[in-house]
């Protein structure tokens, strides 16, 4: 071996010690959304929890009511999510999946007969969401917070319609930021998502999408001030060109969306919403947009097509549930196009609809009636996933 091959050789083992430690640390983290509306307000169902309860009472449904549901009749159930050995539980199914944090969604609080004082609050119910007035939306995260098991799995929020601009909601949010809990991607910096967000809330967040990113640039200022790191922003929306152009427009880091609504009547096979969350990931790339890839586990709202809510309007077609490897190779695709396209999902993140979205589909995680612990069993197969 002459000098210079032995300086190549030693260059050569230098480069693969250097790959392997970047393939052996980098391990995307995997996020889930979290719907809550099973719970009770003065003993009753919640205005929310109301509609999910009727959508779910029908028999041929029951098999999707989470754990710790159950049947009264074959055209009732009854459920209460709103305790803390529930949640304790569910956290503890959460880190038996391999799941890193929660994304819970965050709504505005009503009072009785949707009262609210507060104008983006009331924007929300008028046009946003149409009706959608719980009076305890964050039961689910205050007894996630009040969990002796809570470090074991972390969290953050999906923002929804105009009330993320209010300054004493970003407070509270940046409050809760400080956490350790608090999920963060590219070394520190906390993530949070925005969804439900479109013209007529950009008009009342700041009159129109420049002011409003002007709006959240205070907020990134104001987390910064109080020793936080910038916060990375994403955007949610279903068409890829239309939610890329928002959040440049917001200055937001990166886009994503809720899920991936489709199929037919007679029920497609879940290869296709597989193929159709790749073509998302992809046409996002080919448009130079950074991304959170979105999971989508399922799509099957028929129980609110048959018994409807009124805050959406959902028709009967939908994806069959997937199979064990059908929702494995999903999960491992999308942690490794995040890992093969690391400069695009430069997050390091993917996010799985849904964890208990179940009127809305039937490939929820959260351990169900008749799924069993099925898919958090194949998740705790394949995760932790490292590049
Ligand atoms: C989803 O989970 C959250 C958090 O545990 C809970 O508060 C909510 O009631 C659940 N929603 C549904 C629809 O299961
Ligand atoms: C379901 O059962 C509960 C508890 O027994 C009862 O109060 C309620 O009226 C029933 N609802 C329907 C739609 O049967
Ligand atoms: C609205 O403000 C009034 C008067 O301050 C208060 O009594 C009421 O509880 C508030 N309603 C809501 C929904 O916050
Ligand atoms: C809510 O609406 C009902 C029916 O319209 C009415 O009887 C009740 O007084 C209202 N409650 C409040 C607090 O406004
Ligand atoms: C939660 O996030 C913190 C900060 O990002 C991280 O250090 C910790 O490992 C995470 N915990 C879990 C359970 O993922
Ligand atoms: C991972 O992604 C690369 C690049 O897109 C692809 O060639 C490879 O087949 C993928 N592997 C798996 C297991 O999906
Ligand atoms: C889930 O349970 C339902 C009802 O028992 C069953 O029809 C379906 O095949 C199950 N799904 C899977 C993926 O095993």
């Amino acid at each position: 071996m002459t000098l210079s091959n032995v300086f190549v050789y030693i260059i050569s083992l230098v480069s693969i010690a250097i790959s392997t430690e970047i393939t052996i640390n980098n391990r995307p983290s995997v996020g889930i959304i979290r719907w809550d509306a099973w719970n009770l307000f003065n003993n009753q169902y919640d205005p929310i929890s109301f509609y999910l309860h009727r959508a779910l009472s029908p028999e041929k449904f029951h098999y999707r009511i989470p754990f710790y549901a159950s049947v009264l009749s074959p055209t009732n159930i009854s459920f209460n999510g709103d305790l803390q050995n529930v949640m304790d539980q569910e956290i503890l199914y959460a880190k038996h999946a391999g799941i890193d944090y929660w994304a819970f969604d965050t709504y505005c609080q009503f009072g009785s007969n949707c009262t609210t004082n507060n104008t983006y609050c009331s924007q929300y119910y008028k046009q946003t969401s149409n009706l959608y007035c719980p009076r305890n939306p964050a039961y689910g995260l205050n007894l996630y917070l009040s969990s002796e098991y809570k470090s074991l799995l972390n969290f953050t929020f999906i923002l929804l319609g105009s009330s993320p601009c209010d300054a004493s909601f970003q407070q509270h949010y940046i409050d809760l930021m400080k956490l350790p809990q608090f999920q963060t991607v590219r070394g520190g910096r906390p993530l949070l998502y925005l969804f439900q967000f479109d013209n007529a809330e950009a008009d009342k967040c700041g009159g129109g999408w420049l002011g409003s990113g002007q709006v959240f640039q205070k907020f990134r200022q104001m987390a910064i001030s109080q020793g936080l790191q910038n916060p990375y922003l994403v955007l949610m929306d279903f068409d890829v060109r239309t939610v890329q152009s928002h959040a440049s427009m917001l200055g937001f880091d990166a886009i994503s969306t809720y899920a991936l609504p489709g199929g037919t009547i007679d029920g497609t096979p879940f290869v296709e919403l597989f193929n159709s969350a790749q073509r998302w990931w992809q046409s996002a790339s080919d448009i130079g947009a950074k991304i959170v890839p979105i999971a989508p586990t399922g799509w099957d709202p028929r129980p609110r097509a048959e018994n409807p809510v009124p805050w959406v309007d959902e028709g009967p077609e939908h994806y069959i549930q997937p199979t064990v490897e059908e929702l494995q190779q999903l999960i491992r695709s999308g942690i490794n196009f995040t890992c093969t396209h690391n400069q695009i999902a430069e997050a390091q993140t993917i996010i799985i609809y849904a964890w208990n979205e179940s009127s809305e589909t039937s490939g929820s995680l959260v351990p169900s009636m008749g799924n069993g612990t099925l898919y958090i069993d194949a998740l705790s197969k394949i995760l932790p996933m490292f590049c």
